[in-house]
């Protein structure tokens, strides 16, 4: 069994996967709408994988024999002044979630619930991947910098994402 502190961390976890896939599919369609269709795919693609994340801690909650709650959740933005701006957020966003699942690993450690330990380990190396992969972009979109052709040659790129 879950500890009920246990419990409400791991829902209030489920939550802020599902406000990550939003705030991604936020940024997902005002890319589209600016004619970046690639940005627009890589970001769906990044948004259904936030979904999944929430739902892989839901199935856990249900295995434990817990209660999921679906949250209340903040609106994301509508829109961002450049791919920078919206990137720069992507990395800052990672960069709160890896802190949070952070705190989790602690939690179970803590109450010395390992199966809870284990199962978040593939959110901590997932959390490596994600960093790294919006660092890589974030530093790219400094480098382009004001170039359009390589802004359309890196929207080009990123429109190939498998997912
Ligand atoms: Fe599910 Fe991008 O963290």
């Amino acid at each position: 069994m879950l500890s009920k502190k246990m419990e409400k961390a791991l829902n209030a976890q489920v939550g802020a996967e599902m406000f990550s896939s939003n705030l991604y599919l936020a940024m997902a369609l005002d890319f589209e709408a600016k004619n970046l269709k690639g940005f627009g795919h890589w970001l769906r693609v990044q948004a259904k994988e936030e979904m999944g994340h929430a739902m892989r801690i839901v199935d856990h909650l249900l295995e434990r024999g817990a209660r999921a709650v679906v949250p209340a959740l903040d609106a994301p933005p509508a829109a961002w002044k450049s791919p920078q701006a919206a990137f720069d957020q992507v990395l800052a966003h990672e960069i709160k979630v890896t802190g949070m699942i952070n705190d989790l690993v602690d939690l179970a450690a803590a109450e010395k619930d390992h199966a809870t330990g284990a199962f978040l380990q593939w959110f901590v190396n997932e959390q490596v991947e994600e960093e790294a992969q919006s660092v890589e972009i974030v530093e790219t979109l400094k480098m382009i910098g004001e170039s359009k052709g390589q802004l359309f040659m890196l929207n080009h790129q990123l429109g190939k994402r498998e997912g």
